[in-house]
């Protein structure tokens, strides 16, 4: 694998790389990065990954400075995987000068959900994806789906920009208990490790009240954040979407079981976790 710190340098390196599958991520890798890594290789030539912890999206207070960086460990995972190319820039590569200029998502998919409750995250996302896009210059990008939201913002940046990159979903890998796996995971003390699975089974027991015909989403809703609450959870929300926008889905929509989506996010001690399960 070669490894490359500089635009100019990934640039050279990739002019004669055919179809690139791009897989940006802030490093502490765990299997369900490794799992995006394996799965690009299907998808083209040349397998590209980025590591780099954003600043821009992150919100004074979070956890920037804290933020695993384990890059010894992440490169001979990503050697492992088979991995063509790792792009890791020092900050002051991709933000040589403030970046004054900046995608900005509209308000109905980034201040809703996640963004309700980390202002100006998904600006931070966005710039940064569409500029690792503009150095990389992909075909193709995966993105997990245990980020859903992260996923719809950067499909619909795609599409209203016309870029030319595939945005491939990838499947939430989660540990045998069904906690899914995060690098935030590795803040969890011990007694809040045994309770974080907890946040899967209530999305999973919503889902199955959906399933079974219960269109009630308020009171299922409202019912799971009872429950997290009483265990010790912080929920910041736990709520029934369409897929296709994150909308809450009109009457005529709850028909439509196979459109829907339950996201959720939630703060256990000091760490915050989001998970979501679609119905
Ligand atoms: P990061 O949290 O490192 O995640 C990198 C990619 O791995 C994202 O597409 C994320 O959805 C995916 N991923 C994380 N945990 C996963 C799991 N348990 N199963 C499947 N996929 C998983 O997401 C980011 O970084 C950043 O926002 C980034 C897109 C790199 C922009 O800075």
């Amino acid at each position: 694998m070669q490894i490359h710190e500089t635009i100019p340098g990934v640039r050279a390196a990739l002019r004669t790389a055919g179809r690139i599958v791009f897989v940006p991520t802030m490093g502490n890798l765990h299997e369900g990065h490794i799992t995006l890594m394996r799965q690009a290789r299907a998808h083209g030539d040349t397998v590209v990954a980025s590591i780099f912890v954003n600043r821009l999206q992150f919100r004074p207070g979070e956890d920037f400075e804290k933020y695993p960086r384990t890059f010894t460990a992440d490169c001979e995972k990503l050697i492992t995987a088979g991995v063509d190319h790792l792009f890791a820039p020092g900050e002051t590569e991709l933000y040589p000068e403030p970046q004054r200029y900046v995608v900005e998502p509209p308000a109905e998919h980034a201040d809703i959900l996640e963004g309700e409750f980390r202002p100006g995250h998904f600006r931070g996302v966005a710039t940064v994806v569409m500029k690792l896009f503009g150095i990389i210059q992909p075909q193709a990008a995966l993105f997990g789906k245990k980020d859903y939201q992260q996923f719809m913002v950067l499909s619909s940046m795609v599409r209203e920009f016309a870029l030319a990159v595939d945005i491939i979903p990838g499947e939430t890998v989660r540990a045998p208990d069904g906690l899914a796996l995060s690098s935030r995971n590795g803040y969890l003390s011990a007694d809040e490790r045994a309770v974080a699975p907890q946040l899967h089974r209530l999305l999973q027991q919503t889902v199955t009240a959906i399933r079974a015909g219960n269109r009630d989403f308020t009171s299922l809703e409202s019912a799971a954040m009872t429950e997290l609450r009483a265990s010790g959870w912080l929920p910041d929300y736990l709520a029934v979407r369409r897929k296709i926008d994150l909308k809450s889905p009109t009457a005529s929509d709850s028909a439509l079981v196979g459109g829907l989506v339950v996201l959720a996010a939630a703060r256990l001690g000091n760490t915050r976790l989001i998970d979501n399960l679609e119905i």
